[in-house]
């Protein structure tokens, strides 16, 4: 479970409030859990889009409220009915939307990719972004309150890690969604904007290399955190204070971004020469 470094409840933005509704899809995993909770740690209204909505989860955040709602990013159908059920629900269209959701893909040699494996990386992480966008996009245009949309990209989205396949291209992939919707719902006062994590330890990351190889998150391999400037990898707060951020109207004027937060790993040279 998420044990915030940060005491959510002594933190107060703007624009993050009792009168905001936000949708975290994806919200029982390790980055969306913890943004559902600093979220209702704030006092907003938060809907968790889950696969499987499990009510049992450890994750105390907006399952304790009950505002759970299945939602498998990779069915159109199942997105629109996320939003319908929202939007009827609450009687309006939701200030915010988060997608958190996102697979990783297992490390291996190129001729060994399937159809399967590179068609749920593509649904999920790069179409299951375009139809949260349109499910949510138009409602919130229409809305004289506007909103934000915030997506999950990637460092790998920039830099190429040496065997890493649709992984990378669909990161890339999300910050030029980031960048359309951005353009298309900027004149509705609706801002669309992304964040890059960089390498943190969540059952995500399991899926980078074999079960029980030495980089799996579950053999508690310690990293090495020297080629990282500020000396150690981010922690789930790291990530959902730029959501927060992106989330409020302290990023009133931005739109189209994409925040890296990667301790400055990104900027590193990989090679001397
Ligand atoms: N951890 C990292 O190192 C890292 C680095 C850069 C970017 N990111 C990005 O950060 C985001 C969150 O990842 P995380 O680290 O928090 O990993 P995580 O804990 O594995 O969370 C991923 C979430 O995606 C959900 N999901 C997967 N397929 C789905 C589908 N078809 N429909 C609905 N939900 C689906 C999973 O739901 P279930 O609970 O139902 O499985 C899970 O809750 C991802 O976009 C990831 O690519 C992570």
């Amino acid at each position: 479970m998420f044990e915030s470094e940060i005491d959510w409840k002594t933190v107060s933005l703007p624009g993050l409030d009792r009168n905001t509704l936000a949708v975290v899809v994806g919200g029982g995993g390790a980055i969306g859990g913890a943004a559902v909770i600093a979220l209702e740690a704030l006092g907003v209204t938060v809907v968790a889009g889950r696969r499987i909505p499990d009510k049992s989860s450890s994750n105390k955040g907006a399952f304790a409220s009950g505002n759970i709602l299945a939602c498998d990013v990779c069915s159109q159908d199942s997105v629109r009915s996320l939003a319908a059920q929202v939007m009827d629900l609450h009687e309006r269209a939701p200030d915010l939307v988060i997608n958190c959701t996102g697979v990783g893909e297992s490390r291996g040699r190129i001729e060994e990719v399937t159809v399967e494996q590179a068609e749920t990386i593509l649904k999920t992480n790069v179409l299951g972004s375009f139809w949260i966008a349109q499910a949510f996009g138009p409602a919130m245009c229409r809305s004289e309150r506007g909103g934000s949309i915030v997506f999950i990209s990637s460092i790998v989205g920039d830099r190429v890690r040496p065997g890493a396949m649709l992984y990378g291209v669909s990161k890339t992939a999300v910050k030029r969604l980031t960048q359309q919707f951005a353009v298309d719902f900027g004149p509705s006062g609706v801002r669309v904007n992304s964040i890059s994590p960089g390498q943190t330890p969540t059952p995500l990351r399991n899926w980078f290399e074999a079960p029980g190889s030495a980089s799996n998150v579950e053999s508690g391999r310690r990293y090495d955190v020297s080629p990282i400037p500020l000396r150690r990898r981010g922690t789930l707060s790291d990530y959902v204070g730029a959501i927060l951020f992106l989330g409020s109207s302290l990023s009133s004027y931005v739109t189209g971004a994409d925040i890296k937060i990667d301790g400055g790993s990104s900027i590193v040279l990989a090679t001397s020469y």
